[in-house]
């Protein structure tokens, strides 16, 4: 394929990550085919119009099924709010187009189940945007753990906190909505279990909490119920005996993006923070007592793909490159090469963990996933 055109459905938060994605593939990689940014949808004509020009497509609508329709795509990203990604996205696949579409699948499992369907009915690619799985540091993590630095891993601890929703006056809005999911859950601890599933399986069982620190927000109609929980905490049976647990919070003031994740060993632990995300941190209990300590390594050239975005060591990495590694992973996929990705039936084992959570929080007790 010498060239492929790309539709792209939203323009907010991850739609521009999107844009820049598909702006950057070829100038990274090099070993793309070239991207034709052919249409773009907005909700209106008229913002459509604005962020075609600024994101450089060539047509806007206001029509998502028009664009889906449209000859010249061949893929689809699809960068909505959750509720909308099954519709889109099944008719991306049933229209014969592959897709990029971001996390999570659906609020509702039966919709995840449908889109993995058809993912699977239509012989193209489709894969999710847990862009944390890209980064070079995961990489070399995974490398850590095939290698046995740290010896067998018995514990993982992932915690995924950021602020955006910590001020209870902060304006309500879709992602306080019921028919967005369950609020933290489905919009923060799928990306620790895209961690989890990447370097060490998918778990067997797990048991859940979730919470709602704010009863309601402000809205254009006075105050509006807050109907998702904002908080929660997982416990997780995973392979081999390895203990799991995961805290996630959007209301965690003062934390901006801080996915923690911490593997322990029988040799070592294993240290990351997305907050930090150039920096990979190793203990290994060897030599004299007095000598030990974390060993902080930073990322650069011979942790791939850093090279193929700047050849300089010490200059990082930032979080549209993982989106770019992304981009080019779904590029591979679709000319049928291996690549690191969840696509659509991965992610079905991670929406099937989180419901199992959900329903773990419900009746109290530890759930078979
Ligand atoms: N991968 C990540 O790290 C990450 C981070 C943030 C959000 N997300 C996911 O990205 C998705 C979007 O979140 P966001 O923060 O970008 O939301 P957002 O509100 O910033 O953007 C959503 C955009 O979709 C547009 N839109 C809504 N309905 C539409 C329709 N019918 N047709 C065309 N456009 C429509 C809106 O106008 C808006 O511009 C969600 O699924 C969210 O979970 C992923």
């Amino acid at each position: 394929m010498a060239s492929i055109g790309v539709g792209l459905i939203g323009t907010g938060y991850m739609g521009k990550c999107h844009a820049l994605a598909w702006t950057g593939v070829k100038p990274v990689f090099g070993d793309t085919p070239d991207v034709r940014r052919a249409v773009l949808c907005e909700v209106t004509e008229e913002l459509a119009q604005k962020r075609a020009g600024e994101f450089g497509f060539a047509r806007a609508t206001a029509d998502w099924r028009a664009l889906i329709a449209d000859p010249q795509v061949d893929v689809v990203s699809i960068t909505t709010p959750n509720p909308l990604h099954a519709e889109m996205a099944i008719a991306a696949l049933q229209a014969g187009k592959h897709v990029w579409c971001e996390k999570p699948m659906a609020p509702r499992l039966g919709d995840a189940e449908r889109m993995a369907e058809a993912a699977r009915a239509s012989g193209r690619i489709a894969i999710l945007g847990y862009n944390y799985i890209q980064s070079p540091a995961v990489r070399y993590i995974r490398g850590l753990l095939d290698d046995g630095t740290i010896g067998a891993v018995n514990h993982v601890r992932v915690e995924m906190d950021e602020d955006f929703m910590a001020d209870p006056e902060q304006p309500h809005s879709w992602r306080s909505e019921a028919s967005a999911g369950y609020g933290a859950l489905d919009d923060f601890a799928v990306h620790p279990l895209s961690l989890i599933a990447t370097l060490l399986g998918r778990p067997a069982s797990v048991f859940g909490e979730m919470s709602k620190p704010y009863a309601d927000r402000p809205h254009a109609d006075g105050r509006r119920a807050v109907e998702t929980s904002d908080i929660a905490t997982a416990l997780l049976r995973l392979p081999g005996g390895i203990a799991g647990a995961i805290h996630v919070s959007r209301c965690a003031w003062g934390r901006k993006s801080r996915l923690q994740l911490q593997i322990f060993g029988s040799r070592g632990t294993i240290a990351f923070d997305q907050e930090r995300f150039n920096e990979v941190r190793v203990y290994v209990a060897q030599g004299r007592p007095a000598d030990q300590g974390f060993r902080t390594i930073l990322m650069g050239p011979a942790h791939k793909p850093y090279d193929r975005f700047i050849v300089a060591p010490g200059h990082q990495m930032g979080f549209n490159d993982l989106k770019i590694i992304e981009c080019r992973a779904l590029l591979r996929r679709i000319a049928g090469e291996p690549a690191v990705a969840i696509d659509f039936d991965e992610g079905l084992a991670i929406e099937r963990t989180i419901h199992a959570i959900a329903q773990a929080s419900r009746v109290g007790r530890w759930v078979e996933v």
